[in-house]
């Protein structure tokens, strides 16, 4: 495979043929419980019917139409999605990297309405991860993914240290054009951003003249038992970027404004040929739709609550903490083992993880998973976890 396709992602050699719920098997028949959900993506699970249904229905009706022209299905989701979470205004884009490129974007124009080539510098926080772009990797935090054979990387972007009130003296001023956080840093480790310092940040953005933005990629869409989880933050961007979950595991992403930031795109500002095609739009419906209904949120902050309670009842000294929000948790192991090990114990065993910054074991499964899945996929990464404790 390797002689055809890249290895970038340095794949395992499993090949996956047949998912439901969050379960899994591969090509010999083994089967894995999936704590991963395609990073976040398969937020419904694995062949959730009605999001099945629609797909297939709107694949017989139209599944690309290019943005020269509306689509039913496009206007409808556009309106729920931006009533539903108070925004005015969005643009749909393919990726989470693209919809932090259409906000890095956004960002820059507003400076310049708003304080001239100037203010045109964004602020971003150490640790963070924003994609895998030219513009995006710079907005990234974290040295490991600037290194020297990509440069030059664009110029106008900082970083300060989340969670650190000393890090927003001087942090902004009449350059700076936005700060954006990512309100639970996913790649970098499962790490929280405190509401009294994001706060803080964001009232400092502001008085200096600049908007907030939320990179919600990850955390967006019910992960962490808010549809947002800049909601939890009380700080209101005008700006949050979307993907991953959007659309259940059709391609989409999404950058959506309010405020100040509302008519700051204008026609030809930013745009993409698949961007929001109908055939995505039909499956981000299903996605608002089941996320908004009764309870569906409250399941997920419970099965989170589950998740991290069991863990911590296992009292292993391998285990340095367990954090997260939802169903977003990070278990931090004992530096002495590398986590990486243990995502490939886990999945000899039949379990999907991944590893999130240097010492993190990350889940984020599918928002649908049965508590008989949880109990299982635990059941192994217990057993791993004792095995890397002798
Ligand atoms: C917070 C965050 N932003 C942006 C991205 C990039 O998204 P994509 O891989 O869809 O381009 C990711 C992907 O992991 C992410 O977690």
């Amino acid at each position: 495979m390797e002689k055809l396709i890249v290895n970038n992602y340095g794949s395992f050699d499993v090949t996956f043929v047949k998912s439901k719920g969050s379960t899994m098997w591969d090509s010999t028949g083994k089967k894995y419980i999936d704590f991963i959900a395609g990073i976040g993506v398969n937020c419904l699970g694995h062949d959730y019917k009605p999001l099945v249904k629609a797909i297939s229905k709107q694949a017989k009706k139209q599944i690309h139409i290019s943005n020269y022209y509306f689509s039913d299905v496009g206007a409808c989701y556009a309106i729920d999605l931006l009533e539903s979470l108070g925004f005015d205004r969005g643009y749909f884009g393919n990726s989470g990297a693209e919809a932090n490129e259409a906000a890095i974007k956004l960002a820059r124009k507003y400076g310049q309405l708003n304080g001239g080539d100037k203010r045109k510098s964004i602020v971003t926080l150490e640790s963070s991860f924003h994609g895998r772009t030219l513009a995006t990797l710079t907005a990234t935090g974290q040295d490991r993914f600037h290194p020297d054979s990509f440069a030059p990387y664009p110029m106008g972007f900082k970083t300060i240290k989340a969670n650190d009130f000393d890090s927003l003296k001087n942090a902004f001023d009449d350059t700076t054009a936005a700060l954006f956080i990512e309100c639970i840093q996913g790649e970098g480790g499962v790490n929280l951003i405190d509401k009294e310092w994001a706060m803080a940040a964001a009232k400092a953005a502001r008085d200096a003249g600049a908007i907030v933005m939320c990179d919600e990629v990850q955390t967006g869409v019910g992960r962490t038992g808010t549809f947002l989880a800049s909601d939890d933050l009380e700080i209101e961007p005008e700006v949050v970027t979307l993907a991953k979950g959007i659309a259940g595991g059709i391609p989409m992403g999404a950058c959506l404004f309010r405020g100040k930031a509302k008519d700051v795109f204008v026609a030809g500002d930013h745009q993409s040929t698949f961007a929001g095609n109908p055939l995505a739009c039909a499956a981000a419906q299903v996605v608002l739709d089941t996320v908004n209904k009764d309870d569906f949120l409250k399941d997920v902050v419970n099965k989170g609550d589950y998740i991290r309670s069991i863990i911590k009842s296992w009292d292993l000294p391998i285990v340095k903490d367990v954090r997260g929000k939802g169903l977003m948790i990070g278990t931090q192991i004992d530096a002495k083992v590398k986590p990486f090990d243990i995502e490939v114990k886990c999945l000899e065993k039949g379990l999907c993880t991944t590893v999130a910054g240097s010492d993190v074991i990350r889940f984020l499964p599918p928002l649908t998973i049965s508590y008989n899945e949880i109990d299982e996929g635990l059941k192994i990464f217990k057993e791993v976890l004792e095995e890397f404790s002798k």
